[in-house]
């Protein structure tokens, strides 16, 4: 009996020849009866994708599902899965630990800190909403103090990395920072936050809130020399939800807060002798497998179709071209007042008919896609490499027939 999952999507010669950007756009299902721009949000997932996962599921079902065959099988899917992640960020395998989102991969690092009494966390006033509830939890937990470094409305992004330094005290053991900021799509050097908060304070240690950069900004982990770089891969990797990554500096010595099988050295007899010292010593137990082949399924779809650097490039080609038509309708301001370094555009809605809220909605029931974000109160469209001209300029359309 052949296998499902025994020729695994992207394997073959085949399967890794280059295709053109229609070729790609043709595998998402998605992207067939709407017009898309919440890739910050959600990618849609490919057809190979999915068809490597039910193939995956398939072939568990066929070989156990509790086996020693499924558990060599189930070894190799996570090995490749880490080095599938790895990739995309530069690093090496051994860096990577498999998490459940973004969220869980930032309590990893807040948590497993041996927190005193006075200490503090500085983060920016630019954080996801849930990533700052759990600096709060720690805050409480501990008698933490948060300090909110205001970075939206800081005057001189030139000197960041210097204000940023400055704002540490004596007794601030984490710095909390994205590499791309959720709300306004702007780039944070977060290699020189680091290191001038290092040299300023040689102990602090720093959190990279990565939901807006992997798998859009051309990466290279070991150069940014953080402590923690937290992301997903169902965002702009196009990748199933419930599968996150979470790199840990090879130096770091964090320990698990929360520790099982995946995470553990043992003896012969299975008796656990202590943690594994890579990153995997963050990883816990039982997950769902399936969802590391749809990944890496997502990820060699977009290998086929140029180099980081050049589906990076081509993004911000299209940002641009969504900000410049964005920015020539008068009751439309754009957050950023020059064009973004991401796929991600905001912009306010102005006029005595709309707001942001009505205008998403809007443009929701005919068929366009984009997200509200609260504070101040704007609307947020998103392109990636395998959007098109033609969708930019059909909203643009769409939002003057509205506005
Ligand atoms: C910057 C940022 N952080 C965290 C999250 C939460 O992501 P997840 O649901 O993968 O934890 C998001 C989601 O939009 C985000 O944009």
């Amino acid at each position: 009996m052949e296998l499902a999952a025994e020729r695994p999507l992207g394997a073959s010669s085949l399967d890794r020849d280059p295709l053109t950007l229609e070729q790609v756009r043709d595998c998402f299902p998605a992207l067939a009866n709407k017009t898309y721009f919440n890739f910050g949000g959600q990618g849609p997932l490919p057809q190979p994708a999915i068809e490597a996962m039910t193939a995956a599921w398939q072939t568990m079902q066929q070989l156990g599902p509790f086996s020693s065959a499924v558990g060599e099988w189930v070894n190799g899917q996570l090995d490749a899965t880490r080095q599938t992640f790895a990739e995309e960020l530069g690093a090496t395998a051994d860096t990577i630990a498999l998490t459940e989102n973004v969220t869980a991969g930032c309590n990893i690092a807040l948590w497993g800190i041996d927190w005193r009494s006075g200490d503090r966390l500085l983060l920016t006033d630019c954080e996801h909403p849930g990533v700052i509830a759990a600096a709060q939890a720690i805050a409480q937990r501990w008698n933490v103090t948060l300090d909110y470094f205001p970075l939206r409305d800081w005057p001189d992004r030139a000197n960041l990395p210097d204000a940023i330094a400055q704002a540490l005290q004596p007794t601030t053991r984490l710095v909390l920072v994205s590499h791309a900021l959720w709300n306004t799509g702007e780039v944070l050097d977060v290699g020189a936050i680091g290191r001038a908060c290092r040299q300023q304070q040689p102990s602090v240690q720093i959190l990279v809130d990565a939901a807006q950069s992997i798998g859009m900004l051309p990466l290279d982990l070991p150069a940014l020399e953080v402590d923690f770089y937290a992301g997903t891969g169902h965002k702009w990797c196009c990748g199933p939800d419930g599968l996150g990554v979470l790199y840990v500096n090879p130096n770091s010595t964090l320990e698990p807060t929360f520790v099982g099988w995946r995470g553990i050295t043992a003896d012969r007899q299975g008796n656990p002798t202590g943690h594994k010292p890579t990153g995997q010593r963050f990883e816990v137990a039982t997950s769902s497998y399936a969802l590391g082949v749809g990944l890496q399924a997502s990820l060699s779809l977009h290998r086929r179709w140029g180099s980081a650097q050049e589906r990076y490039g081509r993004i911000v080609v299209l940002a641009d071209r969504l900000w410049q038509q964005l920015q020539g309708i008068p009751q439309i301001d754009c957050w950023l007042d020059q064009p973004p370094t991401t796929g991600l555009v905001s912009f306010r809605v102005g006029g005595d008919q709309h707001n942001a809220r009505s205008l998403v909605s809007t443009l929701e029931a005919q068929g366009f896609l984009l997200r509200t974000l609260p504070n101040p109160d704007c609307a947020r469209a998103c392109v990636h490499y395998f959007s098109t001209e033609a969708d930019i300029d059909r909203l643009i359309e769409q939002i003057r027939a509205i506005v």
